[in-house]
């Protein structure tokens, strides 16, 4: 073995064992430390001497447990093993992973793992080779190998084992999605053999050593080679179109468990493990393991406490952000003009709950709960009992200033008070105001329930402390904050924006619109830029263009012809049932007929997003290139596996990009001159 590999001396035990006195011998992970059991060196290390104990002591059975409230074992520890892909000394640690899970499975005795909390990568691996799994159905709960989320594929067997446990059809579906799946899930889809309430587990583990070894199911009609080949071949060609080729992982795990499932094990494994070496060394995998923990990061800190928050404003945004907010167990007031405004936001929270109940997301009694702690205000009752005010008023800095003018008198002098202005100067809103220091922006995104970002605008007065405390805020609601100096457009928007119109004038030249879209497609954008201008509206767009400074004059047509995009059923595309079709009436709005090739298009729109997301930096509008980079995928899906703009700079060469561009910001050309990357080299 590496010598790398041996455990520390003394080091802190991660497994006690206990055997009871049915000689069933329980084996408690419980990291020492930490909130989470995690899989390293060490850990492998000491599971292999408790199973080689436990082989020669004649026990019953074996169980494994863990100790923690929330999970279960959490998966490898990601850090030890990108540090030891980096050094090209990864194959040890897979070959100590697969030899002690299946050290595991060969025992003679019954073997269980009882599942509470997280079940993920590493840990349903080792679940894997236990003979049963069962699990409670509690909420914190969830399984799943999200492997090829990361670039990588479950190396530690997993990839052989759950075919051969639950078909190969299943198996791709479980390992392809990349889902952490709820126990009752994972029960229907034959992961979990059955479901107990935590106080009932470990009896239930009982149960299942004193019912033997269990028979399974060959699943031959699928696990062998022809059928295999054929249901890859399908697979494939799907995958394909999804991915456009651009997440390898995908189809290594697919070749790799379509062509070990009619093999014997040893050899799957050794196709598992040869896979996994092979991908974790790609720049796709090192970029999403990369952004993984980023949001870690963004996590981190201290959580803030359920304050009463008030929302000024019940429109789109105001009423999903107080449903948002309530859902994690805020009390909120939601406030309009007049009762008929908050009646309808009160109307479309009540909707978000009911879309959240039709995705298991709440059950009906939390969403029941949730719109209870929603109350609904008109008149300009006081506000004094309120921690935070969010104010998601229209975009009028004259109404907001109105707005902020009121809330001083009617709010505690310790109350913060944001704006989720989208373009809107904070400072400016603050000027003026008794305590400019307590006003902030709080910026969501579109839809609130499903973008994770939220921008903490500092304006030029704000305290720090204020800031903190919105940070926090957004940690405690769920959501991953980002603080971001006040600048027109803030991060997101302002890097987003001259890509859109570029796209826009590409479009007025002549370009066809599938074309401009799918050139963004194929780059790995989750949705093309006049598609995205739909969504968002043109006059949205175009209002915030405007106030940027960089309008685009086929959009500002468009928008006073009415094709405000899906809300007017019209826009580059016709919103029409089954799906929407591209809009074949725009010849007006053009004025060109050049039409480049999806290359060169894609080049026009890329390099505006690079050096706009430079020049935030180069402005310190966020502190570090990971902010920006992490700001957009997560604030606009900007292609995961290209890690971001900046990111993407330094892997395309940024002396290449800047001698392509019409107007490369000063950072940039100093960068191109020096020879330098935004991030150093991984090694
Ligand atoms: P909206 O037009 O749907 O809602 C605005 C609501 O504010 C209306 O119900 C209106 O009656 C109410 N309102 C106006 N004056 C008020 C006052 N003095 N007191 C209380 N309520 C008042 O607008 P939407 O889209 O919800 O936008 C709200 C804010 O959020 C804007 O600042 C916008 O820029 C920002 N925002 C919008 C996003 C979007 O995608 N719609 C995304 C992120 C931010």
């Amino acid at each position: 073995m590496n010598a790398t590999l041996e455990p520390p001396v003394q080091a802190a035990p991660n497994i006690r064992r206990e055997l009871d006195a049915d000689h069933v011998c329980v084996l408690t992970f419980d990291r020492p430390g930490s909130s989470a059991n995690l899989f390293d060196a060490q850990t492998l290390s000491e599971l292999d001497r408790h199973l080689a104990w436990i082989a020669a002591s004649g026990a019953a059975g074996v169980v494994l447990q863990s100790a923690k409230p929330s999970i279960f074992i959490a998966g490898a520890d990601l850090r030890a093993l990108m540090d030891a892909a980096k050094r090209n000394a990864l194959p040890p640690i897979i070959e100590l992973g697969q030899s002690v899970f299946t050290r595991l499975a060969s025992l003679p005795m019954p073997t269980v793992a009882a599942i509470h909390g997280a079940c993920a990568g590493g840990g349903l691996e080792v679940a894997l080779a236990c003979d049963y799994r069962i699990a409670t159905p509690d909420a914190a709960t969830k399984i799943g190998l999200p492997e090829t989320q990361l670039g990588i594929l479950p190396g530690w067997g997993g990839s052989a084992r759950l075919p051969r446990l639950i078909g190969l059809p299943a198996a791709l579906n479980v390992i392809l999605g990349g889902k952490l799946h709820a126990a009752r899930q994972a029960f229907k889809i034959g992961i979990v053999d059955a479901l107990a309430p935590r106080e009932r587990l470990l009896e239930l583990a009982r149960k299942k050593i004193r019912s033997g070894k269990p028979h399974r199911a060959s699943h031959f009609l699928t696990n062998n080679r022809l059928a295999a080949a054929a249901i890859a071949a399908g697979v494939r060609r799907v995958v394909l179109k999804k991915t456009r080729g651009h997440y390898p992982a995908q189809i290594a795990a697919l070749e790799t468990i379509a062509n070990g499932v009619s093999l014997p094990l040893e050899k799957a494994l050794a196709l598992e493990r040869e896979a996994v070496v092979r991908l974790a060394s790609t720049e796709t995998c090192r970029n999403l393991v990369n952004l993984f923990f980023q949001r870690e990061r963004a996590r981190k800190g201290p959580p803030g406490e359920a304050v009463q928050v008030a929302v000024i404003g019940a429109g789109v945004m105001g009423s999903a952000i107080a449903q948002w907010v309530s859902s994690r167990g805020s009390p909120v007031l939601l406030r309009d003009i007049d009762a008929e405004r908050v009646g309808k936001g009160m109307a479309n929270a009540a909707r978000l709950y009911d879309a959240g109940v039709r995705r298991h997301t709440f059950t009906a009694l939390e969403a029941r709960d949730g719109l209870d702690r929603i109350s609904p205000i008109v008149d300009e009752a006081p506000l004094k009992r309120a921690r935070l005010v969010i104010e998601a008023a229209v975009e009028k800095m004259a109404v907001k200033k109105q707005v902020f003018a009121r809330l001083e008198e009617l709010c505690d002098r310790d109350a913060i008070l944001a704006t989720n202005t989208s373009a809107l100067s904070v400072s400016a809103l603050a000027s003026g105001l008794a305590a400019p220091g307590r006003v902030a922006g709080l910026h969501f995104f579109n839809p609130v329930h499903r973008m994770q970002l939220v921008e903490v605008i500092v304006g030029v007065q704000t305290e720090p402390e204020v800031v903190q405390h919105l940070a926090a805020f957004a940690r405690r609601i769920g959501k991953l904050p980002v603080v971001v100096k006040d600048s027109p457009g803030f991060l997101v928007n302002r890097i987003l924006i001259p890509y859109l119109m570029e796209a826009g004038t590409l479009f007025e030249e002549g370009a066809s619109v599938t074309e401009i879209d799918n050139a963004m497609l194929d780059f790995g954008m989750p949705m093309g830029p006049l598609r995205l201008l739909d969504e968002v509206g043109l006059d949205i767009a175009t209002d915030v263009a405007e106030t940027l400074g960089s309008p685009s004059r086929a959009l500002a047509a468009m928008r006073d012809a009415g094709l405000l995009g899906r809300k007017s059923g019209r826009g580059f595309y016709l919103y029409v049932q089954p799906r929407e079709k591209p809009n074949a009436d725009l010849a007006p709005f053009r004025r060109g007929r050049e039409n480049p090739s999806r290359d060169a298009l894609r080049e026009r729109m890329v390099l505006p997003m690079v050096n706009e997301a430079a020049r935030c930096l180069e402005e310190k509008v966020v502190a570090t290139a990971d902010d920006v980079d992490f700001g957009m995928v997560m604030g606009t899906g900007f292609a995961p596996f290209r890690g971001g703009p900046l990111r993407y700079a330094d892997y395309a060469g940024i002396a290449s990009l800047v001698s392509r561009m019409k107007e490369p910001c000063e950072l940039l050309k100093t960068m191109a001159a020096e020879g330098r990357k935004f991030y150093e080299d991984p090694d």
